[in-house]
C-alpha cells in the first residue's frame, strides 16, 4: 500500500541541517517501527528520494513555506505516514521553535558580546594611542614586579627599547628604582632620578594599585625635567644678567665717564675707581698709591677730567725725573737773574696750574728741604718766584702719586710727617695686577685693539689657552709690563692669532711647567681672597665641567657656584 500527504514546512529555517538530522533520526525509528518505505519530494521537482540521509534533504534546500509531498509505502504506511506528519509539522516544530528561539537569543547576545569587544578594543586603542602622545614615560608592572607594558615617552627618557624590558622583573633591569620600592612597601614613592648618560634629571611618581582592596601592580610615571631646569637656570641667568647689569649701570651713573677708560671689573679696582670719583668732584687733595704701572696717573688725569677744573691745565710734574736742583724752580719758577744762567723770568708749574691741577708724580723722590717748601706753598695758597718777592695767590687742585711706603720713609725721617698728613687726605689705592687677575682678560682685549689700532693692522685674536697663561704670571710691573708685553707680542705674532711663541720667554716657560700651585709663595706675594676663590672656582669647573660636581667637591650649592661663575665670568 502506498500513501501520500503534502505538508507546509512552517519552520523559520526551512528544512537546514539540524531540522534534517531530527527527521533522518525519526525516519529511522518509524520504518523500523512499522517495516515501511519513506519518500520525500520537493514541489515542483520531478525526484522522489528516500528519506535516508541528511545529505539527500539538506541537498534539496526546501525554506519556510514551501511544501514538500511524503510517500510511505508499506502494510502500516497510513499510521507510518501519520506519525511522520505529526512529527514534521508539530512536535518538529515546536522543538526547532525552541532551538530557534535559543539560536536567536544566542546570536543576540554574539552580536553583543562582539559589539562589546569591539568597544573595548577600541577603547584600548584610545588609551594606548593617548598614552603614548603623553610626553610623560608610563611603566606598569604586575604584582610580580613584571614590567608589562611601558609607553613612546618611557623609551624616549631612558632611551631603550620596550622590547628589551618587557616581560623581565623591574627588580633584575632596575634594582635601583623607586618602583622596586614602591612594589616591595606598597605605598607611593616620589623621587628624583638623576641619569648618569646627559645629567638628565626625572621626577618620578611610583603608585600601587589596589582592586577591591587586592594589590595589583604597580603604576609609575616619569617626568624629564631636564629642559625645564634648563631654562629655570637660563632665567636665572638672565635675572642675574639684568641684575647685575643694572648695578653696573647704577655704578657707571654715579662714576664720572672720565673713568670709563680706566679698564677693570675687579671689586678692588672699582672700589679705587668709586672713591676717585667721589674726590673728583671736590677740590681736596688726592694721593693715589700703588706699585709701579698700576695706573696711578691714569686715575690722576682722570679725577681731573672728571672735575669742575676739566678745562683748565693739568700740570704734571716727575720729582724723579728731574735733578733736585732744579725742582724748586720747575716748581715755583724764577726771575730774571735769580740764579747764574736765569736769563728771563720763568714761571713755575705751580702759576702754569692756577685754577687747574697739579700733578706732583714720585712725591717720595722728592728732598727733605724742598718737602717743606711745597708743604708751606700748599697750606699758604700761594708762591713767590725764586729771587722774587711777590707772592702770587694760587687756587689748585693737588693730585701726587707714588709707590713707596712713605710711612716707613716718615719713621727714616726721609718724609716730613707734616707733609704726609697735609697730602693724605683723600688715600686712592690702586691694586696691583696680580691682585686682579680677572682683570687680564679685558686688558688684553684692550691693549690688543688699541695697539692694532694704532698700527693700523687688522685686530689680532687670542686663545683662552694663552690667556691662561698671561693669567698665571705675577705681573711684577703690572699693567705697564702687560701693556708691553702685548706691544712686542702683536709686533711679534705673524698670523692673526696671537701664540705664545711671540710671548718673553718667562711667560712662555709658564706654558711648559707642569703643577702649578695655587698658593705660590716663592714666585710672589699672597693674592686676595676674591683672587684665591676665582682661581679655586676656575680650576674646578675646568676639571669637573659642571656646576653640580664642582660645587659637591668644593662644597658649595650649584646656586652658588653659578653666581661665582657669572662674577668672575669664567
Ligand atoms: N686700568 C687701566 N686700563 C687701561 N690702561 C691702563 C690701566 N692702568 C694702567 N694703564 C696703562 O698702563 C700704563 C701705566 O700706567 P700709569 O703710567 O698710569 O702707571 P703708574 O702707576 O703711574 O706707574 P709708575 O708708578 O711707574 O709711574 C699706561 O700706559 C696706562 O695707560
Ligand atoms: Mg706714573
Amino acid at each position: 500500500m502506498e500513501i501520500n500527504k503534502s505538508i507546509v514546512i512552517m519552520n523559520k529555517k526551512g528544512i537546514h541541517a539540524r531540522t534534517a538530522a531530527m527527521i533522518v533520526s525519526f525516519t529511522n525509528k518509524i520504518k523500523n517501527k512499522y517495516d515501511v518505505q519513506l519518500y520525500i519530494q520537493k514541489q515542483n521537482t520531478h525526484n522522489k528520494m528516500p528519506i535516508g540521509s541528511m545529505l539527500v534533504l539538506t541537498s534539496l534546500r526546501i525554506k519556510q513555506g514551501e511544501t514538500i509531498h511524503l510517500s510511505c509505502i508499506g502494510e502500516n504506511a497510513k499510521q507510518a505516514l501519520e506519525e511522520m506528519e505529526n512529527y514534521i509539522s508539530g512536535q518538529i516544530d515546536q522543538k526547532m521553535k525552541n532551538i530557534e528561539e535559543f539560536d536567536e537569543v544566542l546570536e543576540e547576545n554574539t552580536i553583543n558580546v562582539r559589539s562589546e569587544l569591539e568597544s573595548i578594543r577600541e577603547i584600548k586603542d584610545k588609551f594606548g594611542s593617548i598614552l603614548n602622545h603623553i610626553g610623560d614615560g608610563i611603566c606598569l608592572m604586575d604584582n610580580e614586579g613584571v614590567i608589562t607594558y611601558v609607553n613612546t615617552a618611557y623609551e624616549k627618557i631612558f632611551e631603550i627599547n620596550a622590547r628589551d624590558i618587557l616581560w623581565k622583573y623591574v627588580k633584575d633591569v632596575y634594582p635601583n628604582r623607586p618602583s622596586v620600592k614602591a612594589l616591595e612597601e606598597k605605598t607611593n614613592i616620589l623621587d628624583v632620578l638623576i641619569e648618569e648618560k646627559e645629567e638628565k634629571q626625572i621626577i618620578s611618581n611610583s603608585t600601587p594599585i589596589f582592586v577591591n582592596g587586592i594589590f595589583k601592580g604597580v603604576l609609575s610615571t616619569y617626568k624629564d625635567v631636564t629642559d625645564l631646569k634648563k631654562m629655570m637656570y637660563r632665567l636665572d641667568q638672565a635675572k642675574e644678567k639684568i641684575k647685575y647689569y643694572e648695578e653696573e649701570l647704577k655704578k657707571k651713573d654715579n662714576i664720572h665717564e672720565a673713568f670709563h677708560f680706566i679698564i677693570g671689573r675687579s671689586v678692588l679696582l672699582q672700589e679705587s675707581i668709586a672713591m676717585a670719583s667721589k674726590a673728583a668732584k671736590t677740590s681736596a687733595t688726592v694721593i693715589v698709591r700703588g706699585e709701579s704701572g698700576t695706573g696711578k696717573e691714569l686715575v690722576a688725569k682722570a679725577i681731573h677730567d672728571a672735575s669742575q677744573r676739566k678745562k683748565e691745565p693739568f700740570i704734571k710734574v716727575n720729582c724723579a725725573a728731574i735733578p733736585e736742583n732744579l725742582l724748586e724752580s720747575e716748581l715755583f719758577g724764577y726771575e730774571k737773574g735769580a740764579f747764574t744762567g736765569a736769563m728771563k723770568r720763568k714761571m713755575g708749574k705751580f702759576e702754569l696750574a692756577n685754577e687747574g691741577t697739579l700733578f706732583l708724580d714720585e712725591i717720595g723722590e722728592m728732598n727733605y728741604t724742598l718737602q717743606a717748601k711745597l708743604l708751606r706753598a700748599i697750606q699758604e695758597k700761594e708762591i713767590e718766584r725764586l729771587g722774587g718777592n711777590a707772592t702770587i695767590k694760587t687756587n689748585i687742585r693737588i693730585i701726587v702719586a707714588t709707590n713707596k711706603n712713605l710711612e716707613e720713609m716718615i719713621a727714616n725721617h726721609e718724609f716730613r710727617e707734616d707733609l704726609y698728613y697735609r697730602l693724605n687726605v683723600i688715600p686712592i689705592m690702586i691694586p696691583s695686577l696680580r691682585n686682579r687677575k680677572g682683570d687680564i682678560p679685558l686688558l688684553v682685549e684692550h691693549f690688543i685693539k688699541k695697539i692694532c689700532t694704532q698700527e693700523n693692522i687688522k685686530i689680532k685674536t687670542i686663545s683662552s689657552e694663552v690667556l691662561k697663561y698671561l693669567e698665571e704670571h705675577s705681573w711684577p710691573g703690572n699693567i705697564r709690563e702687560l701693556e708691553n708685553v702685548m706691544i712686542r707680542a702683536i709686533t711679534l705674532s705673524e698670523g692673526e692669532a696671537i701664540e705664545i711663541e711671540s710671548f718673553p720667554s718667562y711667560i712662555q716657560s709658564i706654558s711648559k711647567r707642569k703643577n702649578t700651585k695655587l698658593i705660590n709663595l716663592v714666585e710672589g706675594d699672597l693674592a686676595t681672597m676674591e683672587e684665591y676663590d676665582r682661581e679655586i672656582i676656575k680650576l674646578a669647573l675646568e676639571k669637573y665641567k659642571s656646576f653640580n660636581k664642582a660645587g659637591q667637591i668644593l662644597g658649595l650649592t650649584h646656586r652658588t657656584i653659578s653666581l661665582k661663575a657669572k662674577k668672575y665670568k669664567l
